[in-house]
């Protein structure tokens, strides 16, 4: 497993590296397959950093973007990943609709919609039953509990290992998640973690020893990097 900590000023520090990141991530699957298959995080700080790249002159229709994990909203709604990824980024560039991939939230139930999703990227990616594709960026953030996605602590979803899409619960709302097997397949992993509430987490996760049920983000393995600003770092040996 490798991962890599930089420690960073602040979250524009943060939010720099991570366009840097993003942007070497965009050309080199651009020249190995031809396309850039990215993985939005939600929450609140990659907000600039989605900022940061509707400035950027990309050809966009080689640019495909999924999300990690949604809340059960429309897109309409505050709380909606996609609706804030809309706002911030993608209404301000010329992606082709098709090239992005929304996590389904007008179903009759989440259950239904994890199973549309996952269904979404099997046709996407070529893929069938028991084969987890490969994303080639997959952004991730982590909550003061040390969620990531919505992979929260003591839920189902942390042991579902034979799907794409599992339905998370944060206390009583339904979220649309990634598992972790799916996450950790990505090329490329990277956290984007910032501020004092965080740094309890962030050393529990890193840990030598820990519980995954309590610390769900120590179920990323992979290719990962933490991009951690100093006071989240701050009991990071
Ligand atoms: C979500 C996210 C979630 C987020 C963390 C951190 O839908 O809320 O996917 O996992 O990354 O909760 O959120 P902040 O960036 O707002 O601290």
């Amino acid at each position: 497993m490798q991962r890599n900590i930089e420690i960073l000023f602040d979250r524009a520090a943060i939010v720099a590296r991570a366009l840097d990141l993003v942007l070497q991530a965009y050309e080199t699957a651009i020249s190995k397959h031809g396309r850039f298959t990215f993985v939005a995080a939600g929450g609140s700080t990659p907000k600039p950093l989605y900022e940061a790249l509707r400035a950027r002159s990309l050809d966009w229709s080689k640019f495909h973007i999924f999300w990690g994990d949604e809340r059960y909203v429309p897109v309409t709604d505050p709380q909606s990943n996609e609706g804030m990824t809309r706002s911030a980024w993608l209404d301000h560039v010329t992606i082709p609709p098709e090239n992005i991939h929304p996590m389904p939230t007008g179903e009759s139930s989440p259950e239904i919609a994890a199973h549309k999703y996952e269904q979404h990227l099997q046709a996407f990616f070529g893929t069938t039953q028991g084969q987890f594709p490969q994303f080639d960026l997959i952004l991730l953030g982590t909550g003061d509990d040390g969620h990531t996605a919505s992979l929260f602590p003591g839920t189902a979803a942390l042991d579902v290992s034979d799907r794409l899409i599992t339905v998370g619960q944060k206390d009583s709302q339904p979220r649309l998640t990634f598992t972790a097997p799916l996450i950790n397949q990505a090329a490329q992993i990277i956290f984007l973690v910032d501020g004092a509430a965080k740094a309890q987490a962030v050393h529990a996760i890193m840990a030598d020893q820990g519980d995954p049920n309590i610390h769900p983000a120590r179920l990323i393995q992979g290719h990962v990097t933490w991009l951690l600003d100093q006071k989240a770092a701050a009991l990071v040996k």
